[in-house]
């Protein structure tokens, strides 16, 4: 009698509505995005192919030197296809953009 009990409780749950749905996530909407300005659609097109902006815009102040040397390292290393041309006009945009001091 337990045992069927069970059995019986067992098949509720499993038929249970929502359980055998497939799950669906739901993500909220990516919302955060380049300061506008100069080079910003550049830096929109070429650095959100593989993470978010935030990754960018969260940085401390930092100079020219280290965003150069970022791009170098997201192309080289991580594979990004940034022209060289173009990456003279996004180090500009994100040094400027986050308002860093060259250091000489
Ligand atoms: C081909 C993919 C790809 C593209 C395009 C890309 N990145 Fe990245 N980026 C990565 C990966 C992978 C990481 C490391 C993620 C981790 O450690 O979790 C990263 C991390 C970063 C970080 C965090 C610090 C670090 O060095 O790990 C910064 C800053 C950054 N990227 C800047 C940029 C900028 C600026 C651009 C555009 C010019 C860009 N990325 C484009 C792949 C990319």
């Amino acid at each position: 009698m337990k045992t069927r009990l069970s059995l019986l409780l067992c098949a509720a749950a499993l038929s249970a509505p929502g359980f055998s749905k497939p799950l669906k996530i739901e993500l909220p909407p990516e919302t955060a995005g380049f300061k506008p300005g100069p080079g910003a659609e550049l830096a929109t097109g070429q650095c959100l192919a593989c993470h978010s902006a935030e990754y960018i815009t969260t940085q401390p102040p930092l100079p020219a030197s280290f965003w150069k040397a970022s791009i170098e390292k997201m192309r080289t290393k991580y594979g990004a296809q940034i022209a060289p041309d173009q990456a003279q006009a996004l180090v500009d945009y994100l040094a400027h953009s986050s308002a860093a001091p060259e250091k000489k």
